[in-house]
């Protein structure tokens, strides 16, 4: 069939595009060709999709039958696709776990709970925004898949990156102390992109939480798992919480996936059930890790999207918490 992928040249989208590819479908991505091509095989059309007249006049009479949506950040873009694509059979769009009202920090028992409705111009209720309008276009053929934390080669974003740098060159490595055991989930963006193409040719409708099962590892887990990979002599060095927020370490983007105790343990509760059952697969943690360090091997390092910094603990903070944990 023919399937758009509104977005499809960084990270998701990209792993969108091949698994449509190998599904057989025709596939055309539709971007600004700022962040580059889309892997070949797919035809490339240009334009912003903030510009309401972009995206028609990109299409110029080729139909998709089939969307992927990953690339949304903004009310306009949802505005534009939503008058531009309500007649195709299965739109599959990707939102976030921030479209929920109250995550974090949660928890979220169903897919139910309520959404963002504010004007706000930030990244969950423009996203609740965005479902609505494109649900109410598209009906029973709009899926929204309401993701957790993504991982895989080609993350531009450095988190799970970092974690592989930092244990890759070794010695002793702050850690948090109360936060190894935490259970975390997350969904690889291979698995993701071929259920979503999946559901999108289902013409499967309604919201879903896409993220891995609860507890599919914890944080100390997945960090092992990377001093594993990498092969480093990393010695983790558990700072407690206390320490960690007295001395200014910011959860998230300092230290990488790890949230304060109190946040976590429900940030990290997601009923999943949904997910489990439309089948969207979760491949061994260990997989994802790997396969993530082999692709920053190959040189082409993460970049986040402009106007993101890397995160990462700055050295002169990781050296002062060394020190004073002896
Ligand atoms: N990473 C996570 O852990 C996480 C968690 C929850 C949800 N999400 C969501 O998952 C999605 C994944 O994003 P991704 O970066 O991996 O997707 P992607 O499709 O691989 O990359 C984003 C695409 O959007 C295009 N784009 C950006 N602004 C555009 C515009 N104004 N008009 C047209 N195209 C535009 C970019 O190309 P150009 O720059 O060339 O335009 C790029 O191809 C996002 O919607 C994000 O909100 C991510």
């Amino acid at each position: 069939m023919r399937l758009l992928v509104l977005g499809g040249t960084h990270f998701l989208g990209r792993h969108v595009v091949s698994a449509a590819l190998d599904r057989g479908h025709e596939v055309a991505t539709f971007t600004r060709g700022v962040s580059g091509a889309p892997p070949v095989g797919a035809r490339s059309l240009t334009g912003d999709r903030d510009d309401p007249a972009a995206l028609p006049a990109a299409l110029d009479g080729w139909l998709p039958e089939l969307v992927v949506d990953t690339s949304c950040q903004t009310r306009g873009a949802a505005d534009h696709a939503a008058a531009a694509l309500a007649d195709v059979a299965g739109y599959a769009f990707v939102s976030s776990l921030n479209a929920y009202r109250n995550w974090p920090p949660g928890p979220i028992a169903g897919e139910q709970e309520p959404t963002w409705d504010s004007d706000e111009d930030s990244y969950g209720p423009v996203k609740a925004y965005a479902e609505r309008v494109l649900g109410a276009a598209l009906g029973e053929r709009f899926l929204t898949a309401r993701a957790g934390l993504i991982v895989g080669p080609h993350d531009p974003l450095y988190r799970l990156g970092w974690w592989l740098d930092r244990t890759a060159a070794g010695g002793r490595v702050v850690v948090p102390a109360e936060g190894l055991e935490q259970p975390i989930a997350l969904v690889d963006a291979r698995d993701l992109a071929g259920w979503l193409v999946e559901m999108a040719e289902r013409g499967q409708g309604g919201p879903v939480n896409t993220t891995g099962p609860a507890g599919m590892t914890t944080l100390g887990g997945l960090l092992d798992t990377c001093r594993e990979v990498t092969g480093g002599d990393a010695e983790w060095v558990p700072v407690p919480e206390a320490d960690l927020l007295s001395a200014g370490v910011q959860e998230w983007t300092h230290l990488p996936l790890w949230l304060a105790a109190g946040t976590a343990r429900t940030a990290w509760d997601v009923d999943t059930a949904r997910a489990r059952e439309l089948g969207l697969p979760s491949r061994p943690v260990r997989d994802s890790v790997a396969d993530t360090w082999a692709w920053m091997q190959t040189g082409d390092r993460p970049q986040p999207p402009a106007g993101r910094e890397l995160p990462g603990l700055p050295p002169d903070l990781e050296r002062r918490l060394l020190s004073s944990a002896g």
